[in-house]
This record gives structure tokens, C-alpha cells and sequence, in this order.
């Protein structure tokens, strides 16, 4: 018999009740709804609502609860309804009448927004760790390959000379965005809910403020109608998750191309690489692919909760019901790829040697020899004419801008002299670009150093 039965003169169908639960997923919040469930037993007993001898049964009760489920002794029934219903019963048939105090001033409306808070902010803290995690990963292969020069690259074709820990560190400053996108969305998270009741608040002197305090969190929601039906905290966490998984996906995709054959920039430990079943000398970047193919998959997630929320009247409604799986999804998915994706690039072999002979093949110190005439006198543009007439003079008698002698570069500019050769050689070029932002030395140690700041700082 379910607890709200009352009115009611028929049990549910079986398939009624299937079809409303939620213990199946919602169970992983018991830890929140056991937390949350003793603030608002030790308040409503603080403030006398209920008497103080049976709100400490209620909490040395629920404490109880939360030990049994944590060592196993106690399990967590399927056919219950949901977390709330499952916690509260177990709580009457243990210490009795005084079970059923606990959920005086409070509605299932605003003990789940609580939890379903609650988990969210210890999910955001999580990501965070791990993508400080990747951070360090990251750090530390920009700095073994700080000097390893390579082509940059735009529109996928051969650009201007960068280092491989320029590149890597790109992704760095995505990845200290997602942490302050999520850094923000816990501020907002960090409202409780609880005191909304079913809508409506409640007619008991309830201390919203103390049961918040208890619980650690920052603010309180300001409309008990808004703090039931309010699931902007998820759908945010999610968009952080997914543009998370959008980086990780473009670095995935980066990966997955340097250890192809036409690259060979990078090679893939063989304990993060798997092979074929039918071609003996593959060796397939599975997890880079993985990582790239479960971001589609986050991105869902993120739809399903824009759209479930999409149509629905004040307040709560029970379609919100449906938000617990899609946001626990993209959690566990963004979770899991950022952990298999740092050891991954943890252990991965940079081929310097590879790096440095393809960025000498592209003509990527073009611009290096158009600004070297620059700095001589003539304007960019007509500097610009001449270099590209040079690039195919290159390109027909198959040499490189490095191999010209400085005769057949006199021929396009009678401004050329030795020094062309400093200017255009591609270690020159990195160094020389010092702006701050740069591929320089100074500028990667500069990020390098702010990335090693942020980690420490946490
Ligand atoms: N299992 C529900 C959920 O996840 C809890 C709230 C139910 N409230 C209600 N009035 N039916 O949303």
C-alpha cells in the first residue's frame, strides 16, 4: 500500500507502478536524501514543530539507514516508488511513529529539488578535479616538448610554425574555461530549495536559513513556486558538460589524425590502443573515437532536459521526473572520458623528429619571409606578391624556401640578402613570435605556469 493511498479505493496497476518509479535511478541520491532529510529533522525539531526527542530518533535513525545502505547491510527495494518513499519507510518500520514526523513542512516537490541540488554539487566538484587532472597531463607534456617545433594548422593544411606544447595548450585554455563555466553553475546551484513544499510553502515556522546552513549551502531559493519547479542548475550543468565533451571531442579528433600513418606525430600506448580483428598491424585509437562519439551522446542529454522542460506549467510536474537519467548520464559520460582520456594522453609518445621534418615541408615560414622584406622597407602587400611568386618558383623546381640560394632568391628582390636564411629558419620563427599569446618559449612557460597556478590553487 503506498503511503499517499488515503484517498484512494484501488491498489495501482502493476503497470502504473513500473511505469512511475524512479527508484531505479534516482536510488544513487540516497546519500542527499538521507543528508537533506536529517537538516530538516534536526530544524523542525529546533524550532519545536516537532518535539526535540523524536527529531533526534528521526536523524540517529537516518543515520542508521545511511550506514546499512553503505555497507551493504541494508538494500535498496525495487518495488519502492522512489528514494524519498524507500528512505521514509525503512525510517517508520525502524523507530516507529516518530518515522512519521520526518516529512511534516516538507513535500517530495521540494526534497527532490534538494537532492537532485545537493548531487549536483558534488558532480560539479568532481568534473572539476578531473579536468584539473587532464590539466596536469597537459602541463607536463607541453613541458617535455616545449622546443618541438611544428606546423600549425588552418583549414587542416600546413599554416605557421608553432610547438607542439603551443598546441596542446590550446586545449588547456578551453579546459580552464569549463572550469569556471562550472564554477558558475554551482553558484547557482548553490540555492536550497527545501521550505517550498509542494508549491506553496508551508504554515509551520519552519527556519529555512538553518537547514541551509546545515547543509552547506550558500543562499536560499526566493519563491517557493520557482524552487520546485526550477531545473535551470541542471540543464546548465549539462551545457557545461557538453561543451566539456565538445573539447574533449576536438582534441580526440586532433589525436586521432597525428597517429594516422600520414601524420605520425603521436603514438598511442599500446595499453590505450586496441587492435583488429582481421588487419594484424592495426592499431586503432579506439578511445579517442570513444571519447568523440560519446559527446553526440551528452549533447542528447542536454536536448532531452531542454525539451522535457520546454512545455511545462508552474510548478512542479511530474515529466521533471525525467530529468534524473539524461543529467546522470552525461555526468557518468563526461566522468569517464575525462579519465580514460588523461591517462591516454598521459602516456602517448610525442614524435618530435615527425613534428619538426613535415613543418619543413609546408612553405609555414611564408609569412616569416614576406615580413622579413617588411622589415627591409617594402609594404606587406607587395612583399606578400613576391614571396608567393617565390613559393612557386619553389614548388616547380621542388625545393623549399629553406634550400634556394640566396641568387635565386635575388632574383625576386634585389632586398634579399644572407640573412634570409636566420629569418626564415623555422626554430627563428617560433622564437621570434614573442607576443604575448605566442609560441615563443617565454609565452609557453608563461602557460605553462598559469595552468600549474590554477591546479595548485584548488
Ligand atoms: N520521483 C519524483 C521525481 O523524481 C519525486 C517527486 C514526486 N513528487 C510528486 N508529487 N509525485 O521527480
Amino acid at each position: 500500500m503506498k503511503m499517499w493511498a488515503g484517498r484512494f479505493t484501488k491498489e495501482e496497476d502493476s503497470l502504473v507502478n513500473d511505469f512511475n518509479s524512479s527508484i531505479s535511478f534516482d536510488c544513487r541520491m540516497y546519500r542527499e536524501d538521507i543528508e537533506g532529510s536529517i537538516a530538516h529533522a534536526t530544524m523542525l525539531g529546533t524550532c519545536n514543530i516537532i518535539p526535540k526527542e523524536e527529531a533526534d530518533a528521526i536523524v540517529a535513525g537516518l543515520r542508521g539507514i545511511l550506514a546499512d545502505l553503505e555497507s551493504g547491510a541494508l538494500s535498496i527495494d525495487p518495488e519502492a516508488e522512489d528514494i524519498h518513499m524507500f528512505v521514509e519507510e525503512i525510517l517508520t518500520n525502524r523507530i516507529g511513529d516518530a518515522g512519521k514526523r520526518l516529512h511534516t513542512a516538507r513535500s517530495r516537490n521540494d526534497q527532490v529539488a534538494l537532492d537532485l541540488r545537493m548531487y549536483c554539487k558534488r558532480e560539479i566538484r568532481e568534473v572539476q578535479t578531473l579536468i584539473r587532472g587532464l590539466l596536469g597531463a597537459i602541463a607536463d607534456q607541453a613541458e617535455k616538448n616545449a622546443d618541438a617545433v611544428m606546423s600549425g594548422y588552418t583549414h587542416l593544411q600546413r599554416a605557421q610554425p608553432v610547438t607542439f606544447a603551443h598546441s596542446i595548450l590550446a586545449y588547456a585554455q578551453m579546459l580552464i574555461r569549463d572550469l569556471s563555466r562550472l564554477d558558475e553553475t554551482f553558484k547557482r546551484t548553490d540555492f536550497m530549495p527545501l521550505g517550498s513544499g509542494a508549491l506553496a510553502s508551508t504554515t509551520y515556522p519552519i527556519d529555512r536559513r538553518m537547514t541551509a546552513e546545515l547543509l552547506g549551502f550558500h543562499e536560499i531559493t526566493l519563491n517557493s513556486i520557482d524552487g520546485v519547479s526550477d531545473r535551470d542548475f541542471a540543464i546548465e550543468f549539462c551545457s557545461d558538460l557538453s561543451i566539456l565533451m565538445m573539447h574533449l571531442s576536438r582534441f580526440s579528433e586532433e589525436i586521432i589524425l597525428w597517429c594516422s600513418s600520414e601524420f605520425r606525430f603521436l603514438e598511442l600506448d599500446d595499453a590505450f590502443s586496441t587492435g583488429s580483428s582481421i588487419m594484424p598491424q592495426k592499431k586503432n585509437p579506439d578511445i579517442a573515437e570513444l571519447v568523440r562519439g560519446k559527446t553526440g551522446r551528452v549533447y542528447g542529454d542536454l536536448q532531452t532536459l531542454l525539451v522535457v522542460m520546454k512545455g511545462l506549467p508552474l510548478a512542479y510536474n511530474k515529466d521533471m521526473q525525467e530529468d534524473k537519467e539524461a543529467l546522470f548520464d552525461a555526468i557518468d559520460t563526461a566522468k569517464q572520458a575525462l579519465k580514460v582520456f588523461t591517462r591516454m594522453f598521459e602516456t602517448v609518445t610525442v614524435r618530435k623528429d615527425n613534428l619538426r621534418s613535415s613543418a619543413s615541408e609546408g612553405f609555414i615560414n611564408a609569412t616569416d619571409c614576406a615580413d622579413y622584406l617588411t622589415k627591409k622597407g617594402l609594404p606587406f602587400r607587395s612583399a606578400y606578391r613576391i614571396v608567393g611568386q617565390l613559393v612557386g618558383y619553389c614548388i616547380q623546381q621542388k625545393k623549399t624556401l629553406e634550400t634556394l640560394s640566396l641568387d635565386e632568391y635575388r632574383t625576386f628582390s634585389g632586398l634579399f640578402e644572407e640573412d634570409i636564411f636566420g629569418a626564415i629558419n623555422l626554430e627563428n620563427c617560433v622564437s621570434s613570435r614573442k607576443a604575448e599569446g605566442g609560441p615563443s618559449m617565454q609565452s609557453v612557460l608563461k602557460q605553462i605556469a598559469t595552468v600549474r597556478e590554477l591546479i595548485s590553487g584548488s
